[in-house]
């Protein structure tokens, strides 16, 4: 094909109301052809072929996940450039856009009030369930030698559950806070704390997705477990980054690359692990780089799952 074929067909490609809406919606984050069929309120066969014709052009890229593909704008190339010129131009006051950042929001709340009820109902034996299959006692040595010999003011636990990482690791920091949206964790969370002896952390309720600004920053942010409840965990870690110290270190423990979809049907897991390369782009991406990685095998061969330790730097060069 000639450069002026090819540039025909990349604007044919955008050049559409609604292939022009998913441009826009994946500006945003990344998003399931699921969430984005509901948004649009077209076909899934519909919205799937409009992401083709984008995938097709360079303007998208696509990951696929189990029974569900993700898709985001364009890393790179000339693709990338125009998905993101065009989506410029639409502006942030389209109508249109408005209304699919509302539908977007609506969502993605039916979806949180869906995981949230499942872990109020896990809240109380979550600390049985979260080492069921995984090497979590391994994974636990490994985040304490992490830490080991940095002095860290204050540490932020991002989805602190039952606050267990504040526990693991009260002895290296001053001051601790926890987050989390489940009123149910929190709460086991704090008379756990208090029944550990262990004053100088605090737990709080909230969205980790929009860190109110009174969270601070700190020198040690951990997100243990939560990254695979997020369609865009790359968009949560540059949340996070806002609370992140200059040259301070995330600490980062999800699971690898996995094929059960029981755990996305009934457990309001979105995403079926995380790979190394996603996270070194969605790191790359927030201002902050892959120091280390560990995996860890499960215990039981057969039926459990890998997990994986990323140590993410904050990038000095990429400023605040
Ligand atoms: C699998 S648990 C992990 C808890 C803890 N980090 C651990 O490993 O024991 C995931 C936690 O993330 C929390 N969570 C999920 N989405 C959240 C959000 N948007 N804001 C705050 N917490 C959230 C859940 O309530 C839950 O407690």
């Amino acid at each position: 094909m000639s450069e002026t074929a090819e540039l025909v067909a990349v604007l044919r490609a955008a050049g559409e109301t609604t292939r022009l809406r998913l441009l826009a919606l994946l500006a945003d984050g990344e998003q399931s052809v699921k969430d984005l069929t509901e948004i649009l309120g077209q076909s899934q066969p519909r919205v799937s072929r409009h992401l083709k014709l984008l995938a097709d052009a360079g303007l998208v890229r696509r990951n696929a996940e189990g029974a569900w593909a993700y898709y985001g704008l364009a890393d790179e190339g000339a693709g990338s450039d125009l998905a993101r010129w065009l989506v410029g131009r639409l502006g942030e006051a389209d109508p249109e856009r408005q209304r699919d950042r509302l539908r977007l929001a609506a969502v993605r709340a039916a979806q949180q009030a869906q995981a949230a009820a499942s872990f109020a109902k896990v809240a109380d034996s979550w600390d049985l369930l979260r080492s069921l299959h995984v090497a979590e006692e391994a994974v636990e040595v490994a985040i304490l030698g992490a830490v080991d010999g940095r002095p860290i003011d204050t540490l932020i636990d991002l989805g602190t559950g039952t606050g267990r990482m504040l526990e693991l690791l009260a002895g290296h920091y001053r001051r601790g806070v926890g987050i989390d949206s489940s009123r149910e964790m929190i709460a086991v969370a704090r008379s756990k704390l208090a029944a550990a002896g262990i004053g100088h952390a605090q737990v709080r309720l909230g969205d980790i997705a929009d860190l109110e600004p009174a969270t601070g920053r700190g020198e040690l942010i951990v997100i243990h477990q939560v990254l695979h409840y997020f369609d865009d965990p790359g968009r949560l870690l540059g949340q996070a980054r806002q609370a992140l110290r200059p040259g301070g270190e995330m600490l980062i423990v999800d699971f690898a690359p996995h094929g059960l979809e029981f755990l996305r049907t009934h457990h309001a897991h979105r995403r079926l692990g995380l790979s190394e390369a996603q996270m070194a782009g969605w790191a790359r991406a927030a201002g902050l780089s892959v120091a280390a990685f560990s995996s860890f095998p499960p215990t039981n061969a057969t039926e459990g799952l890998t997990v994986c330790l990323w140590r993410l730097r904050d990038d000095p060069r990429d400023q605040h």
